[in-house]
């Protein structure tokens, strides 16, 4: 792959052709929100729509991790459309997050705090109806809580779970508002082959998967970076 020149928010960037978008605007500082996006993943889930961004001379926005960079590129991470779309995914995927900040476990590492500050939007927004689940919170991991009512259906747990360590215990069940990740036989994921995995607090972007121990996650070591 080739060196290139592109432009992101009239910053000058020199990157590979062919690398997402999303990587080249986090590795140079430039924070563009995301909740699924996975370096290591081969193909991008592409599920939250959260990391919309405009490119000159293109009418419609392109999410930033689906996006291969190419030579002359200028890309707007602000423009109006794109704002729009990310603001819309973002009150979504609220209407279904109890915010409870104040007693979360992940609360000052969590992904939606960021992106919400970012957006200078509301965690707290009744732009659309609430739809809050009423699922048991699971404690019997040692190391981690797992409540899934605050889970966002990024999938990266799931990823982690079947690509990164190989086990493929735990993955999406259900459908629409129903889905939720749990083990295939519903028995707890506390339980399973992950129940002792600090990487599961890690890897999950919000309060879902939240440390015992309040150090663990601070290393963030599959989070998605950024400037802010
Ligand atoms: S997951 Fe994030 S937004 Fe939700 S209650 Fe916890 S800290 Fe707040
Ligand atoms: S539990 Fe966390 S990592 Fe897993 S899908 Fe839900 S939000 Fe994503
Ligand atoms: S990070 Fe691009 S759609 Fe989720």
């Amino acid at each position: 792959m080739g060196v290139i020149r592109i432009t992101i928010d009239d910053h000058g960037i020199e990157c590979s052709e062919g690398e997402f978008l999303l990587w080249v605007a986090l590795d140079h500082g430039i924070y563009i929100p995301n909740l699924c996006a996975i370096r290591e993943r081969r193909e991008p889930y592409g599920g939250c729509r959260l990391c919309f961004v405009e490119v000159e001379g293109q009418e419609e926005p392109w999410t930033a991790c689906t996006l291969r960079v190419k030579e002359g590129m200028k890309i707007y991470t602000r423009g109006p459309k794109a704002l729009r779309l990310a603001k819309t995914a973002f009150a979504l995927i609220l209407s279904n997050h109890p915010v409870d900040c104040a007693h979360c476990l992940k609360t000052g590492l969590c992904e939606l705090q960021k992106i919400a500050r970012h957006l200078g939007v509301k965690l707290r927004t009744q732009r659309f109806k609430q739809f809050l689940r009423n699922l048991p919170i699971d404690e019997t991991s040692p190391v981690f809580v797992y409540d899934p009512n605050k889970c966002v259906l990024c999938g990266r747990c799931v990823w982690y779970c079947h690509e990164k360590i190989g086990i493929g215990e735990i993955g999406f069940a259900y459908r629409g508002f129903q889905r939720w990740v749990t083990t295939f036989d519903n028995a707890p994921v506390g339980q399973s082959e992950c129940r002792d995995r600090k990487e599961m607090v890690e890897i999950c972007p919000v309060g879902a998967f939240g440390a015992k121990d309040r150090t663990v996650g601070k290393t963030k070591i599959y989070q998605t970076g950024g400037s802010k």
